[in-house]
């Protein structure tokens, strides 16, 4: 048989698409949401870095208050994050026929464009899914999971604005229900939008509810899938990282005394900071992984033990741990804290010694301050 050249291949069986589900309102409909979800988390995550690694700049201006600032918004952060799970899988069902247009580039525009929405879906996918494995502490990737995440949310923000640009036209003609682009849609195609949202808004909203508890008290009856519930640890406030885990033993608290360095240097037992002035304060821990919860802290005042030392009002205070190893084995605390009369070096949670897991003998519990800075084990506090 002779073969006939040019070959003409057949068209790739390529599905066609007719379902007006996915079309331009639909993808606007629940772009909106996703949008308002993407940019409430983007916020609270800038917050809670510059937070945990203030730019020089702010290093010594971070403010202490309001004391339940950080609980709030690292509480919106990880709800806003897990209610956007199901919104961008809905989402991506919505305009996955996209995937089937031809021709593949029509310009260099086009493959531009087209270049950036695989970036955005590139960094939405990583960034809501890797957000929702370290809430529970599940890291199954190399790398170091802080730098990553920071760094492909910008990449989000970036292409999400650039993708509602680029889309802006058909945004605005598909903003409203009534709006001019959809005006000619049969009556049916209408009722299936409406179940296809109603069911979006019920899985969005049943995430949000069954795991908001783990940080919103009011809710943690229904805190049924979050990770943590925020009764279940010692004294009832869950624990993050153990007494065990951090290496820090009987044996290594058996001499244990507190350094205080500052032009007055000194150390001090654990009989002589019982014998202080004690102070009781209702501070919440408000973990980076969303969870928080508010509990009675009984010690000394930070700013107390610092003037005994004749530390300079405006210093940085360096905190070290006990704990062997651990990223926050060493902490440093801007003045605003350090010098808030709600800081307290505590020996005591809700009347009783602190357990070892919440960090005996004593520990930092400090307003508006993301849980890996509360340090816990103390045996040093250096003005520097
Ligand atoms: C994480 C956020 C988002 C992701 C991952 C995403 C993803 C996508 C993708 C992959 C497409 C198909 C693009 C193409 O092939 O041309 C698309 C289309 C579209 N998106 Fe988004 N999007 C997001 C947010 C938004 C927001 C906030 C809005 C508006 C409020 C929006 C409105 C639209 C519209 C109108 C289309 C065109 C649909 C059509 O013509 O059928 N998107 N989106």
């Amino acid at each position: 048989m002779k073969l006939r050249l040019p070959l003409r291949l057949p068209p790739p069986p390529f599905p066609a698409f007719s379902g007006r589900l996915h079309d331009a309102r639909t993808a606007t409909a629940v772009g909106r949401v996703l949008g308002a979800a993407v940019a409430v988390c983007f916020v609270t995550g800038l917050v809670s870095h510059v937070l945990q690694h203030p730019p020089a700049a702010l290093a010594d201006g971070l403010p202490s208050r309001p004391a339940w600032g950080y609980r709030l918004s690292q509480g919106l952060h990880v709800a806003s994050g897990t209610a956007a799970v199901p919104l961008l899988l809905v989402k991506l069902w919505t305009v996955y026929p996209r995937l089937f247009a031809r021709p593949l580039l029509r310009s260099v525009r086009h493959a531009l464009e087209r270049l950036s929405v695989a970036v955005l879906v590139a960094s939405a996918l990583f960034e809501l899914f890797s957000g929702l494995f370290n809430t529970a502490q599940w890291y199954p990737w190399p790398f170091s999971f802080v730098p990553v995440h920071y760094a492909a949310g910008w990449l989000l923000a970036g292409s999400l604005l650039l993708h509602v640009a680029v889309k802006a036209p058909e945004i605005a003609a598909h903003w409203r229900r009534r709006s001019p682009g959809t005006l000619s849609l049969p009556a049916g195609d209408a009722t299936d939008r409406r179940s296809l949202l109603l069911a979006t808004g019920a899985a969005a909203g049943a995430v949000t509810l069954t795991t908001a508890g783990q940080s919103l008290t009011p809710l943690k009856g229904l805190d049924l899938l979050a990770p943590r519930h925020p009764d279940h640890g010692e004294e009832g406030l869950p624990v993050n990282r153990t007494a065990a885990r951090a290496g820090v033993t009987a044996e290594s608290v058996r001499d244990w005394k507190l350094y205080v360095g500052g032009p007055r240097p000194y150390e001090m037992t654990l009989d002589d900071l019982r014998a202080m002035p004690q102070t009781e304060v209702t501070l919440p821990i408000a973990c980076v992984e969303g969870w928080s919860k508010a509990a009675r802290w009984t010690g000394v005042r930070v700013r107390d033990l610092l003037d005994r030392a004749g530390a300079p009002e405006g210093a940085l205070i360096r905190v070290t741990s006990l704990e062997r190893h651990g990223a926050y084995r060493v902490m440093v605390m801007p003045h605003t804290y350090a010098r808030d009369p709600l800081t307290l070096l505590a020996l005591r949670l809700d009347g009783r010694e602190l357990p070892p897991d919440h960090g005996y003998p004593a520990r930092i519990i400090a307003p508006n301050r993301p849980g890996v800075l509360q340090t816990k084990w103390v045996s040093r506090m250096e003005a520097l």
